[in-house]
This record gives structure tokens, C-alpha cells and sequence, in this order.
């Protein structure tokens, strides 16, 4: 399988040695029209040395990908493409979906599995997750893996015991080699959309929590080589709390990267 090409000027972080990555996950929002002038915004807004700190993925809907692709190919921007959801199947008779192969041929990078929403209204378990994480790294790219505890789990103290479920039903079958390629995403549900994020201590938290479930599934190599990002309400006035923490490596924004002067400030911040 092949390793995501870093750039040359890509600078990892010298006090973790990981590479930041900043995801945008658009959800059902902008049509490919309205996607390629954000995406011109965004690249016009960024200087080169915000390239040269962060890793940018952006996730539009499966629409936009194509002009998106062809955009960034032109353009040579350092923009990496990124997908929402993808099948477990590389092919078959599975009406209205897409499958990992497709959204590696479009150049993707990035493939968000297990986003709350996906399994709040969609009924993906943790085994769909775990067969999606198969078929993203099967296609040479990296999923990007959401976990999170709902706000019922965190008052009755489960908020542990549900990472623990969901990251080693959705990685412990990995080999170490593919396992410290992960990207996880600690999006707490409660966080999500509704303005008000974790605070940076139960973000740093919870990426504890995760980094040592690959510490004991895979040791301290493996598991210091993982990225975590916080989600949940990010926006430009917090994103540096979060981008500070010790086990946070990266931000997956969903509203605030709507709009690519707010997406740009919190690059930036
Ligand atoms: P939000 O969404 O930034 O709008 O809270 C984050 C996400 O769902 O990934």
C-alpha cells in the first residue's frame, strides 16, 4: 500500500514529529459550482507557509469531486481531495453508493469513515466502519476515523469505554505498519454543530484515551505515529486552543469550513 507523498516543504511538528492535518467535511453543502469558488477563495486566502505548516484535506460531496480534482490538478494547488463516506465493496449491486477504487481514480487522499451522522442516520455499526476502514487503505488512501461518546454516554461516565469499542473494533485487525498510518477524529456527538465545542482538556482527553488504545493494541511506536484531530464546533476563535494540545495533531471542521475566510483563519490560527 502506498504511503500518503508528503510534500518537500510540508513540515511535520517538531515537538511530535507527526504532520498537522486540517480537514474540511462539508456535509451536504455546496453544489461543484459553488465548490470550485470556494476552493479558489481558500487558495487565494492561504500563503504558502500555511502549506508548509498543515495538511489541508478538503471533503466536499461525491458531486463536486471531479471538478474539484481537476481544479487542484490544474492549478497545482496543495490541496488534498477528500471524501465523506465511501463502500466497503469495490463494486456490485449497492444502488446509490460509491465505492474506495472510484475515489482513489478522483485523486482522493482523505476518506471520513464513521462520522456520527453516518451512523446516527444511516445505521452504520462499528463492524461497517471497521469493513470501510479495509477498503480505504485496500485503495492506497487514509480514512480519517470518527469516534465520539453522545452527551448521555459522558454524564454516565461511559465516555471511555465507547472510544475503547469503537477505535479497536474499527483498527485492531490492522497490521502495525497500516495501523500507525490512521487518522482518528474525536468529534465528542455533543459538540457537533451546536456552537458549543469541548473544552481543550476533554479534547486532549479523549485523544489520550485513543493514542493509548494503539499503544497497547500495537506499542508506543505505532501509537506515536497516529494522528488524532479534535471535531465539534471548531471556528476560528478556537482552533488554536485545540491545535496547541499535546495529542491533537489536526481539526476536522464542519461549519466553519463552509465559508473559506473562517476555513483560511482557522489554517491560519
Ligand atoms: P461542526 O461539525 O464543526 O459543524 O461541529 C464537525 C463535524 O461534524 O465533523
Amino acid at each position: 500500500m502506498a504511503k500518503v507523498k508528503y510534500d518537500m516543504e510540508l513540515r511535520p511538528n517538531p515537538r511530535s514529529g507527526r504532520y498537522r492535518l486540517i480537514s474540511a467535511n462539508w456535509k451536504m453543502n455546496l453544489n461543484h459550482l459553488e465548490a470550485i469558488q470556494a476552493i479558489q477563495k481558500l487558495n487565494f486566502l492561504l500563503r504558502p507557509s500555511d502549506y508548509s505548516y498543515t495538511e489541508i484535506s478538503i471533503h466536499p460531496p461525491f458531486t463536486d469531486l471531479r471538478p474539484l480534482q481537476l481544479l487542484i490538478d490544474s492549478d497545482r494547488m496543495r490541496i488534498r481531495l477528500g471524501a465523506q463516506n465511501c463502500h466497503h465493496e469495490p463494486s456490485g449491486a449497492f444502488t446509490g453508493e460509491v465505492s474506495a477504487p472510484m475515489l482513489a481514480r478522483l485523486n482522493v487522499s482523505y476518506v471520513i469513515v464513521g462520522h456520527s451522522e453516518r451512523r446516527q442516520y444511516f445505521n452504520e455499526s462499528d463492524e461497517t466502519v471497521r469493513s470501510k476502514v479495509k477498503a480505504v487503505f485496500n485503495s492506497q488512501m487514509t480514512p480519517i476515523i470518527c469516534v465520539g461518546e453522545s452527551l448521555q454516554e459522558r454524564e454516565q461516565g461511559e465516555t471511555e469505554a465507547k472510544l475503547r469499542t469503537q477505535v479497536d473494533t474499527a483498527v485492531s485487525f490492522l497490521p502495525p505498519e497500516i495501523a500507525e498510518r490512521c487518522v482518528v477524529a474525536y468529534e465528542p456527538i455533543w459538540a457537533i454543530g451546536g456552537g458549543i465545542s469541548a473544552k481543550p482538556e476533554d479534547a486532549e482527553q479523549g485523544a489520550v484515551t485513543i493514542r493509548g488504545i494503539f499503544q497497547e493494541l500495537w506499542g508506543s511506536d505505532v501509537a506515536g505515529k497516529v494522528r488524532i484531530q479534535y471535531g465539534g464546533s471548531v471556528n476560528p476563535t478556537n482552533a488554536a486552543n485545540f491545535m496547541q494540545l499535546e495529542n491533537i495533531d489536526g481539526l476536522l471542521v464542519g461549519g466553519a469550513a463552509l465559508d473559506p475566510e473562517s476555513l483560511a483563519r482557522i489554517i491560519q490560527a
